[in-house]
This record gives structure tokens, sequence and C-alpha cells, in this order.
């Protein structure tokens, strides 16, 4: 089993660096690759940077040269479902784009025109216990199987964050979910998305990001590295 690991901010993969047996690094259109082991399974790990483009390169780069069967990714996320809590973990039931919009052209905002293949990516069923029943050994925290929705921005308005959980039922929002999933899509690779709070993508998500980034991070990563484990 060779497990592909991306995260887009070092913050979302700094976890990683002292519990992997790395053995070789690789520089891949301008992006590092770090192959290794964990436990049974081989690991490759990277950071992708932010946003979407950078989520799919580096996914198509592990499907093309490191041959993965399954893609994590890890990291932080705003809570569009007001239930959720900073420190509390979403894994993705599914992804959507929430920043494509051909409405003028009479499609549905969140729905890829023209494309042969759906605007809702489905996260791998198996993968995704793994990762809920790593999650739900941390104590006090809500964990939610539920729908990650990505676009080109940090969301920070509440009247914004609204209106992607009234039109796509968003329980959290970042910035490269669905480019995985889509990419994932394309090659039939399973793929997971782990995203703890960070923020509650409102006026305050600035300033409790800057805050929260690491150590929900850090749990994000932690979940992963567990889910591994119960492989
Ligand atoms: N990642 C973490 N918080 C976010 C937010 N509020 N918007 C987009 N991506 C995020």
């Amino acid at each position: 089993m060779k497990i592909g690991i991306i995260g887009a901010m070092e913050e979302e993969i700094a976890y990683f660096s002292h519990l992997f047996n790395i053995e070789e690094k690789h520089t891949l259109a301008k992006t590092k690759y770090f192959e290794g082991c964990y436990g049974v399974c081989s690991v490759v790990l990277t950071k992708a940077g932010v946003g979407k483009v950078n989520a799919a390169a580096a996914a198509q780069k592990m499907i093309d040269v490191f041959n993965v069967d399954v893609i994590l990714f890890t990291g932080v996320a705003g809570a569009a479902d007001p239930d959720l809590e900073i420190g509390d973990i979403v894994v993705s039931s599914t992804c959507q784009y929430h920043d494509i919009d051909a409405s003028p052209l009479g499609f549905p905002k969140g729905i890829i025109p023209m494309f042969d293949g759906p605007s809702i990516f489905h996260a791998d069923p198996l993968w995704r216990s793994f990762v809920t029943e790593a999650a739900r050994e941390i104590n006090g925290i809500n964990v939610k199987e539920g729908k990650v929705v990505s676009g080109e921005k940090f969301i920070a308005d509440k009247e914004e964050v609204d209106q992607l959980r009234t039109l796509f039922e968003a329980d959290c929002v970042e910035m490269e979910g669905a480019a995985l999933a889509h990419i994932s899509w394309m090659h039939d690779v399973p793929f997971v998305v782990i995203r703890s709070i960070s923020d509650k993508a409102n006026g305050d998500a600035p300033k409790s990001f800057q805050q929260w980034v690491y150590e929900t991070a850090e749990r994000s990563a932690f979940i992963v590295t567990n889910a591994i484990r119960n492989y």
C-alpha cells in the first residue's frame, strides 16, 4: 500500500517529517516529494502550495510518478456548518468547487459546464472510515463526515460562508480539496480530504486562522497517521 499525503502549507505537513522514515527526496515541477515508509505502508509526502492548481499538480504527480494507491489531503479549513467549532474535524464525504460559475450560460453555480463527469466528487468509503475512526479516538471533538467546498478565496465573511452553506450544503471551506478530488476521479484513485477547523470563515477568520493554524493542522496530520496505522 502506497499512500500519497498532500498538504498545502508547511504547518500542514510539519508533523510528518519526524515520524516518517524518509528514504528519498525528489523535486518535480519545483515541488519537493519525500518518499519513505510508515509502519507497513509506503508514503509519499508533499507540500503542494495553496490553491486548486497546486493541489491538482501534486495529485497528478502522486498518481503518474509515484503510483500511489490512495491520496490523503490533510490540513485546515473554515467551518461552514455553524455547529462546528475550532479544532473539530471534517472528513470529506464529497468535494465540490464553490467558485466555478457558468450561470450566465444557464449552469447552476458549482457545476462544471460541458464536462462529461461529476461536479461533486465522492471520497473513498473505506479510507473515509479509517480516517473517521482515527478521528473519533480523540476525545472532546466533533467529527463530521461531510461536504468540503473549495475555491480560490480565503473566506472571511459571515454572509459569504452562509451562502456557501445554503447553495452547496458545505460543511467546511478550503482552497484545494475539490481539485485533488477531481484529479483522483479522473484516474480512479481513492482519496479522502481531512480538515481540522481553524476558523469560522467569518470576519474573525484571519485572526482565528493565525491563532489556530499550527495546532489544528497538527491534529489533522495526527489523524492521518493514526488512520494509516489502522490500515
Ligand atoms: N482554510 C482555512 N480557513 C479557510 C477559510 N476561511 N477560507 C478558505 N480556506 C481556508
